[in-house]
């Protein structure tokens, strides 16, 4: 194993697409942002230099950080924000994960521009479980706003109102050709004839699950979250905020200079108003021989995919449905096969009182809010983690986090007359190596809605799904323990549920939330506090001496 260093300089750059340009926050002046490559086992030490006028701090999502929680970012629960002029040693192992993870900020909304790839490759000498693809490109899915983005939040808070839609999504920061103003800002894929591409997906979009396809290909799924999965193969498959996939992509014999659509569209079962716009990429048959044949083919059409609706829920059940572990022996799929703990969430929207009344955009002149079990979670002024390792919690936490939803009702049924959540930063306290099984039941109080639920600190396997109520009686004699999907970032189905199941052996302080940044916002978001273990290797260390204070 080696230690990679990065210099992550954060610093403003001016930025130009659909004919605006704007100022952004980015590291290095890059958008999207540099990668990180690493090898499973790897030491990663990267250095943040705040030089934007804005408080910073950077997350590894997916990365479990093992022992290493001061290093996992997300403002306020791990680490007070890097100030600016400020900095901070990010320093952290990949252990037992390989494939594609991502980096973004995790503080406010500046993750909609601050965002990059971490590729992890096996470790030395050890192959894929699959054909060695002959390229690997990162593709990242994006979303692009006019205005300054932490201007939307911060008016759509005040006025409690849903924040302005983004103006286009992209692919590795490029609108592409179907948005005005925006074909040469188009990313372009250049391929040969039976030749294997493996295509590192991420969706860094802010608030959209994506349908992706690439006309007239398959795509095989070998990955999911860096970690193996049974390859399967599909015309087209859906990605949610947070979530990241490797698929292989084989090119065919084709005439040179031909041309692909790789498309990505919004996966939303929700009303109102919804950016339904589609980002367009090109795959490109390279032309060895003669630029004529080029020019011959460029006057042709160029392919389209079908994606399915916009609300198809269920293509997205059926697609998440055929997710599994690779589960062999060299990848063995470590389920909990005996639980200690036992969670009901509900997630969903909610409101608040208006402060100003019938000044705010939610229901009846209410502000929205979301909840976790009818919580909304409050982020303290001074980080969790911080407080949990001097053993100061009085004032920051509390550790009643409700185990079971405090407004029990027919979770897809009616919705209560009553839609008022409550404010607290509650943790749930786990002792080390507590085994817990978690259903995360969507409610339909403000209409049923995908949640992309992302954990910080852990994988978790998921043992099932299904629409409408959960049945605790039933539906856990369905649970598949065997090879379930392991992941870090699940889709709670509208109007229905998800169980997860995952070891605590990581103390610290772990966030888990919903990966839309606007739900987030709102407070749909709690941590799980994990105690350490007797073990010297069950301890959380020290923080370092360069952690950021508030
Ligand atoms: Cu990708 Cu808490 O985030």
């Amino acid at each position: 194993a080696e230690t990679r260093k990065y210099q992550f300089n954060v610093q403003m750059a001016s930025v130009t697409r659909l004919c605006g340009t704007k100022s952004i926050v980015t590291v290095n002046g890059q958008y999207p942002g540099p990668t990180l490559f690493a090898r499973e086992g790897d030491h990663m030490e990267v250095t943040v230099v705040n030089r934007s006028p804005y408080n910073v701090s950077l997350h590894w999502h997916g990365v479990r950080q093992l022992l290493s929680g001061w290093a996992d970012g997300p403002a306020y629960i791990t680490q007070c924000p890097i100030q600016p002029g400020g900095s901070y040693v990010y320093r952290y192992q990949i252990v037992g994960q390989r494939g594609t993870l991502w980096w973004h900020a995790h503080i406010s909304w500046l993750r909609s521009t601050l965002y990059g790839p971490i590729v992890i490759l096996p470790p030395a000498g050890v192959p894929y479980p699959f054909p060695k693809p002959d390229e690997e490109v990162p593709l990242m899915f994006g979303e692009w706003w006019r205005n300054d983005t932490e201007a939307v939040i911060a008016q759509a808070l005040q006025t409690g109102g849903g924040p302005n839609i983004s103006d286009a999504y992209t692919i590795n920061g490029l609108p592409g050709p179907l948005y005005n103003c925006s074909a040469q800002d188009t990313f372009r894929l250049k391929v040969k004839p039976g030749k294997t591409y493996m295509l590192r997906l991420i969706n860094a979009a802010l608030n959209d699950e994506l349908f992706f396809s690439v006309a007239n290909h398959t795509l095989t799924v070998v990955d999911v979250d860096a970690l193996y999965v049974k390859p399967f193969a599909v015309d087209t498959l859906v990605i949610a905020p947070g979530q990241t996939s490797n698929v292989l992509l084989a090119a065919k014999p084709a005439f040179p200079g031909a041309r692909y659509y790789m498309e990505a569209r919004p996966y939303t079962n929700t009303q109102g108003t919804f950016d339904n716009t589609t980002v367009a990429g090109i795959l490109e048959y390279e032309d060895p021989s003669s630029s004529s044949a080029t020019t011959a083919a460029a006057n042709l059409p160029i392919f389209a995919p079908t994606l399915p609706q916009i609300n198809d829920t269920n293509f997205v059940a059926n697609y998440t449905a055929r997710l599994r572990s690779l589960a062999t022996a060299a990848y063995p799929a470590a389920v909990p096969q005996s639980i200690d703990r036992r969670f009901f969430f509900t997630v969903g929207l909610g409101t608040h009182p208006c402060a100003v009344n019938g000044t705010c955009q939610g229901p009846n002149g209410s502000r929205f809010a979301a909840a976790v079990n009818n919580v909304s979670f409050v982020l303290p002024t001074t980080a969790l983690l911080q407080a949990h390792f001097a053993g100061r919690s009085n004032g920051v936490y509390t550790t009643d986090f409700p185990a079971v939803p405090l407004m029990p009702f027919n979770y897809t049924g009616p919705p209560p007359n009553n839609t008022n959540v409550m404010n607290g930063t509650r943790v749930v306290a786990l002792p080390f190596g507590t085994t817990v099984e978690l259903v995360l039941q969507d409610t339909s109080i403000l209409g049923a809605e995908s949640h992309p639920l992302h954990l910080h600190g852990f994988n978790f396997y998921v043992v099932g799904q299904g629409f409408g109520n959960f049945d605790p009686v039933n539906d856990p004699a369905k649970f598949n323990l065997v090879d379930p999907v392991e992941r870090n970032t699940v889709g709670v189905p509208a109007g229905g549920w998800v169980a997860i199941r995952f070891r605590a052996d990581n103390p610290g302080v772990w966030f888990m939330h919903c990966h839309l940044e606007v739900h987030m916002s709102w407070g749909l978001k709690m941590a799980w506090l994990v105690q350490d273990g007797s073990l010297p290797n069950q301890k959380l260390p020290p923080p370092p001496s360069d952690l950021p204070q508030c």
